[in-house]
């Protein structure tokens, strides 16, 4: 069975002092909580701070990007093996505000993976269709075509060790949750996919995660479902409580 996954992602959100401080509360409020792998991301520039004060929790870290090549001359970006020298283990990758906002496509997504996963990363790769795309019946359509966009780059291998994260675009920090039901129909279409690039049993062990506005009081329920495995958490991820809540519920 696959062993759920809670993953915190911070946004842009705090100075150091906060990160630190939140990702103690955490180790403290989680401590001995069985059942559940859990990870938090930072933003780069807190990820040495995180991952010392974590170092000796059941909290793993990661980032929430890193760069489409090795080195040299990419002003402005994080290479995947200085993710991973700062204590990092997991990468986001390809969130929908990389895809709006910068105009991040699927070549550069998959440059992104492939250098991840070649530094050791686990990728947590998003996808998820816009409100726009949902109405207009396209929400497979477009999912598919992210995770083809970006398999179709990568070696035999896929992912790796990664993980896949459905998030709606219009659930992301609106308050506005996809229903357990809608969330299973593309978990569920997203496993099929999987399965038909990397076979069965790979698809099979693959983590697919939730995100859009999961909360303590909505976890459970989307958790039950039999392909969500686990939660890409924003807004709830910044608080000690709530993440811990939704941890409890997955374990
Ligand atoms: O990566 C996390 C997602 O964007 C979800 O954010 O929980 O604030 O809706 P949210």
């Amino acid at each position: 069975m696959r062993r759920p996954l809670i993953a915190g992602n911070w946004k842009m959100n705090g100075l150091s002092a906060d990160a630190v401080a939140l990702a103690g509360a955490l180790r403290d409020r989680l401590d001995g909580l069985e059942g559940v792998d859990r990870v938090v991301c930072p933003p780069h520039i807190h990820l040495a701070a995180v991952a010392g004060e974590l170092a000796q929790s059941a909290i793993a870290v990661g980032a929430q990007n890193c760069a489409d090549a090795p080195q040299g001359a990419r002003t402005g970006e994080v290479a995947a093996d200085m993710v991973a020298d700062a204590g990092a283990r997991y990468v986001i990758l390809g969130h929908s505000e990389r895809r709006q906002y910068y105009g991040e496509d699927e070549a550069l997504i998959a440059a992104r993976c492939g250098q991840a996963l070649a530094a050791g990363l686990r990728p947590i790769l998003c996808v998820g269709e816009t409100l726009e795309a949902r109405e207009g019946d396209r929400t497979e359509a477009t999912v598919a075509e992210q995770i083809h966009g970006v398999l179709d780059r990568l070696g035999a291998e896929g992912l790796g060790e990664g993980v896949v994260a459905y998030e709606p675009v219009w659930a992301i920090g609106t308050g506005r949750t996809a229903t357990a039901e809608q969330a299973q129909q593309v978990h569920g279409f997203i496993r099929g996919q999987l399965a038909e690039r990397l076979g069965g049993s790979a698809a099979d062990a693959m983590r697919i995660l939730y995100g859009g506005s999961m909360k303590a009081d909505n976890a459970e329920a989307l958790l039950a479902q039999p392909d969500v495995d686990g939660g890409l958490i924003g807004g709830a991820s910044l608080q000690a409580d709530s993440f811990a809540a939704i941890c409890a519920a997955a374990a």
